[in-house]
């Protein structure tokens, strides 16, 4: 990183400009997870700038979730969320797990009629009545996942009955799922949905497909979601066959 790359990045206040491109340097892989970044005192040095302005975009970036600061260590490139492939959670436990604070950006909240996919998935017969969920979800802040999850109405029976937690708001009529089947696989993100969730045009997705069932094997939810691949691992554990 050079005084001259960040005069020449982006615009607005000196310390935005550092921010975008510290961002940069972290999202080509140049530092990596967990790797330190240099004290306050020496980027300011190195770059010819005040420490001010440094502090203020180590801040912003550990707002935005990309970096961490651990007392008395210093500030690093913030981990990826590991999640088990095993555990049936939502995104809520998920996140309050590793003491994120979850949250959501809705872009839509409807009723509608369930299309042939979807009546597919869900086992109902095209056109039944479903509450539609569409949502930026974010942890500390932080772009995640968009997800759009689709649930018949006769278990939910007013899209606004969700306010944070799908889940929480199901366990209130009784229907939390408690089987999934996942379906992960790898795409890119394509132009609108990488500006949503704010990263490069044509960087990794993980595009993940839930179809959950009540006890009974009644299919409760069908969730279509494209998480940062950037941002995700996904850990499964395996025995050889007995
Ligand atoms: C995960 C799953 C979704 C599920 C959601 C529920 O993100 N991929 O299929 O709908 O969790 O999370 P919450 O209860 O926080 O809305």
């Amino acid at each position: 990183l050079r005084a001259r790359d960040i005069e020449n990045i982006g615009h607005g206040p000196l310390y935005r400009r550092l921010q975008t491109a510290l961002k940069a340097v972290i999202d080509d892989g140049i530092l990596k997870i967990d790797d330190a970044l240099p004290s306050e005192r020496d980027l300011a040095n190195e770059l010819g700038i005040s420490r001010v302005t440094v502090r203020n975009a180590m801040r912003a970036l550990v707002e935005e979730g990309v970096l961490v600061q651990r007392h008395g260590a210093g500030t690093f490139v913030a981990p990826r969320v590991e999640q088990a492939l095993s555990r049936l959670t939502s995104f809520t436990e998920d996140m309050i797990t590793r003491g994120m604070n979850p949250g959501a950006i809705w872009i839509e909240k409807t009723l509608g009629h369930a299309s042939p996919e979807e009546a597919m998935a869900l086992n109902l017969s095209p056109g039944t009545e479903v509450t539609r969920l569409r949502r930026l979800r974010t942890a500390n802040d932080k772009p995640m996942a968009l997800e759009y999850a689709v649930v018949p109405r006769a278990f939910l029976p007013s899209p606004d009955d969700v306010e944070k937690s799908l889940y929480d708001a199901l366990a209130k009529y009784g229907k939390k799922p408690e089987r999934a089947l996942q379906r992960l696989r790898a795409e890119l993100f394509d132009g609108e949905t990488a500006k949503i969730l704010g990263v490069p045009d044509g960087s990794a997705a993980l595009y993940i497909e839930r179809r959950s069932f009540l006890a009974d094997g009644t299919p409760v939810e069908f969730t279509r979601s494209y998480y940062r691949g950037d941002s995700y691992d996904f850990i499964a554990e395996m025995q050889v066959d007995a």
